[in-house]
């Protein structure tokens, strides 16, 4: 079967026909879907009713698996999911929706920001790959942005003032804009800011991207408030409408993005019903700032 890409959005986003990851890819498969990414930035595989070792095989044909350490405040004694997935859905051990005001489902609440996977780490991810395993009644679509686009529509001023400048990133930002700010001092210690350029750059088609994530919440050289003021104006800028797709899940839909020229959202949903989600992450190469590539 060859495969085809069908684009959903004017800017990105296309459904991919012609494969079944149940399978191992051929090598001609892998290079067409890497393609496909970087031109789409973001793919929807539907009907793959996978387990969740053959979502990490498919995941490990775009490179080795990000370590999941150091990205949330869960116990490692309270993982429900023991197959390297990451487990992005509400539930604990048990099976069951995590109470309202526990702590690691309130801590999970930060991908209701806008986000880019793992920028809160000194080499980010470089792609995600989301497998829909229950689809929550209510709410839970999940959006995305086109970051390419985005920095293409910026003013020649705006590109030039932001062309070199450096964020610090870290999940106690992006948390702590929600209220939640208390951290025991190892996860201070994990969550220790990262630095990662503003604007970056393709590695396979040169095109050049806003680098934003709810994570980022300051700038080198700027005070707090300047520098949150212009990271709130760009992300404004780059989530109107016109360069977001919004995906509705149904179930055995699997959604793959490239977080370095996307960015996405959960929306809020029924945190009574379950929403199982699960995903393989797929870590980066090389760090955006050269002196940070030592973790
Ligand atoms: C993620 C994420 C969004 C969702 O898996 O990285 O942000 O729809 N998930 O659960
Ligand atoms: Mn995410």
């Amino acid at each position: 079967m060859t495969i085809t890409i069908r684009q959903l959005h004017p800017h990105f986003f296309g459904e991919v026909s012609g494969v079944d990851l149940r399978k191992p890819l051929t090598p001609q498969e892998a290079r067409d879907i890497e393609a496909g990414m970087d031109k789409y930035a973001v793919l929807l595989f539907r009907n793959q009713d996978i387990t969740d070792e053959q979502q990490m095989a498919f995941a490990l044909n775009f490179g080795d698996r990000e370590n999941p350490r150091g990205g949330n405040v869960t116990k490692q004694e309270d993982y429900r999911l023991t197959s390297g997935l990451n487990d992005v859905s509400n539930l604990g051990k048990d099976g069951k929706p995590l109470p309202r005001d526990h702590r690691a489902h309130l801590f999970n609440l930060g991908n209701c920001l806008w986000h880019s996977d793992s920028s809160f780490r000194p080499i980010p991810a470089k792609f995600s790959l989301l497998s829909a395993r229950l689809v929550n009644p209510k709410g839970g679509n999940t959006e995305f942005a086109d970051m390419r686009a985005a920095y293409d529509a910026l003013d020649d001023d705006t590109k030039a003032e932001i062309e070199d400048l450096i964020c610090e990133h870290s999940l106690m930002y992006s948390r702590g804009s929600l209220g939640f700010v208390d951290y025991t001092e190892e996860e201070k210690q994990m969550f220790k800011p990262v630095l990662q350029r503003l604007v970056r750059t393709h590695p396979a088609h040169g095109r050049k991207s806003l680098y934003l994530s709810s994570h980022a919440g300051a700038i080198l050289g700027m005070t707090v408030p300047e520098a949150r003021l212009l990271l709130r104006d760009l992300t404004e800028h780059a989530t109107q409408p016109e360069f977001v797709y919004v995906h509705k899940w149904t179930l055995h839909d699997l959604v793959m993005w490239d977080n370095r020229q996307t960015m996405h959202r959960v929306r809020r949903y029924d945190q009574s019903q379950p929403r199982d989600m699960r995903r393989a992450t797929v870590a980066g190469t090389e760090p955006t700032v050269a002196q940070q590539a030592a973790e």
